[in-house]
Parts: structure tokens; sequence; C-alpha cells
């Protein structure tokens, strides 16, 4: 088992042509979105890409799946976002996986959502940082340095946070959880999206659903799925990610799950992910 998923990690993917910022968002809370964001990040970063993951839940739960430390003091998301911090001043490489990058939150990014209020450009702010990185952008541009993914982790919620969040991402990568309340409070995001993209960001495409927490004994399971893909169609990913102990417990490992049990099932389909949102490319505009 070992050896096979060894190999299938050593078969790289294409690096995409310029950086691609994904959003993970729905403001549905306990739908998988950082346990997503963390693994599916890693499994790129092993298929060969240079990954940033950006904190942008104050409850720094990415951050912590990433060994990331994220008290108060250390420079965060918050710093770059509401101070205006340069992004290379706040990001850090994981130690277990290089290749991979994060930007921690700290409880002060809870402030943020009200201090951003009064702040000149407010929706802005993610997307300036972001784009003012120079290791961000093109590969004509900047060459073999460059970041080929950011993934921004949102809070459940669909205040200013996740608002910048929409505004510094080209794609939207929503988890949805295969239960009975799926897809209930999914038309207020979708509703969301067309407001950014009528007055902030135009290029704003759902790109990427991923099926989490998928049960595949159950017919309820299988029920959600089918409505999903029938809403969404190519947009669903062909792998949905089963319910694992694995995958829960390797945060408090301070790993994904890809490094803390690579071999598990939840680790194989967030590779399989990983390769899948890599192959389909950036969503042409
Ligand atoms: N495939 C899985 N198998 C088992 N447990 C899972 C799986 N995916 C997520 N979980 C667990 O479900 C819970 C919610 O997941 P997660 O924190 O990723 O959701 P979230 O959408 O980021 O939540 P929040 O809205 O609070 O930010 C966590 O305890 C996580 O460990
Ligand atoms: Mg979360």
């Amino acid at each position: 088992m070992l050896a096979r998923t060894g190999g299938l990690r050593r078969q790289g993917v294409p690096r995409p042509d310029a950086t691609r910022v994904l959003v993970v968002a729905n403001q549905k809370g306990g739908v998988g979105k950082t346990t997503s964001t963390v693994n599916v990040a890693a499994g790129l970063a092993q298929l060969g890409q240079k990954v940033l993951v950006i904190d942008l839940d104050p409850q720094g739960n990415a951050s912590t799946a990433l060994g990331a430390e994220h008290h108060r003091g250390v420079p965060s998301t918050y710093d770059m976002v509401v101070d205006g911090r340069p992004l290379a001043e706040v990001m850090t490489e994981s130690t277990d996986l290089p290749g991979l990058w994060v930007v921690p939150a700290t409880i002060d990014l809870a402030g943020a959502e009200i201090e951003l209020v009064s702040v000149v450009a407010r929706e802005q702010r993610l997307s300036r940082a972001i784009e003012a990185h120079p290791l961000v952008g093109a590969a004509a541009d900047i060459g073999e340095d460059r970041f080929d993914y950011v993934f921004i982790d949102c809070p459940p919620s669909l205040g200013l946070l996740t608002l910048n969040a929409l505004v510094a991402g080209q794609e939207m990568f929503i988890p949805i959880q295969a239960e009975y309340y799926a897809l209930e409070g999914l038309g207020m995001l979708l509703d969301t999206v067309d407001m950014v993209k009528q007055h902030l960001n135009p290029q704003l495409t759902i790109s990427t659903i991923l099926l989490t927490m998928y049960d595949a004994r159950t017919r309820l399971a299988a029920g959600v799925a089918d409505e999903v893909r029938g809403h969404f169609g190519d947009q669903v990913l062909k792998t949905a990610v089963p319910r694992s102990v694995r995958v829960s417990e390797a945060p408090s490992y301070g790993q994904t799950v890809m490094t803390y049990d690579p071999a598990s099932a939840g680790a194989l389909s967030y590779l399989e992910a990983a390769r899948e949102i890599a192959s389909k490319g950036a969503p042409s505009a």
C-alpha cells in the first residue's frame, strides 16, 4: 500500500501557467472547508506544486493542521489584512512538507471583521496583499519560483473576511457535506458570488465542488451526491472524500492526513482530489 501511494505521489502533475487562487468557502459550519483546504494543499505539494495556504478564520484550524504556531504575536493574516504588512513577512514554510507555505490566523482576526469596516478599500485588502507578492503571477514573468496555488480557508460566515477572499480569488472551491441539509443555505452563497462577480471581481468562477464526509453505505449520501451533481455538473470532482477517523485525528498531531497516514482512504481521496484539480486546470475566463 505504501509503495503504491508513494508511486501515486511521485507521478507529479503539470504546473499551471499562472498562480491559481482558490477560495474555500461555504458559510455553513463544519462541512469540511478547513480539512479540504489543508489536505488538498498538502496533496498538491506532494505532487510537486508550490502551494500557499492563507488561514482566514480566527479559529486558526488550518494553522493547527499545518503545524503552524498561531498564538498572539505570531506574524499572521491579521497583520497582512488589517495593518497592510506584506505577505512575504507573514508566511512560513511547513517543516513536514517542503513547498507548502502557510499564513497563520491568530485570534486577533476575530476583531478584523469590525475593524475593517472603517478601513480604505476594505474589500480589497487581501487581494492587494496577494497580488503584491513577487512570486504570485504568470510563469512567463516570474519563472520557476512562482506559487502554483494559493488556498484561502474562509470562516463559516459571509462577512468582510470572506468578501475579501472572494475578491482575491479567481476560483471558488465549495466543500459540501453529503448529508440531508447539504444544499440548504447554498443559495445565499451563490447570490453572494453573483454580487461579487457583478461589482467587485468579474473573473470569479465556481470551479470546484467537493463532496466531503461521504458515507458510501447510505442511500442518503448517494442521493445528495446525485442532487449536487445534477445542479453543478462538471464542477463537482469525481472523487468524494469518505468519512474517516484518520482524517479527523490528524490535526491533533499538527499534521494533515497526507503525512499522518498517507495510505489511509482519506489521504488517498484527497490526493486524488488534488490531482483532479490540477489536471482540470484553471477555468477559462
Ligand atoms: N472526511 C472526514 N472524515 C472524518 N471527519 C472529518 C472529515 N472531514 C472533516 N471532518 C471533521 O469534521 C469537522 C469539521 O471539519 P472542518 O473543520 O474541516 O469543517 P469547516 O467547514 O472548516 O468548519 P468551520 O465552519 O468551523 O470552519 C472536524 O472535526 C473534522 O475533523
Ligand atoms: Mg474551518
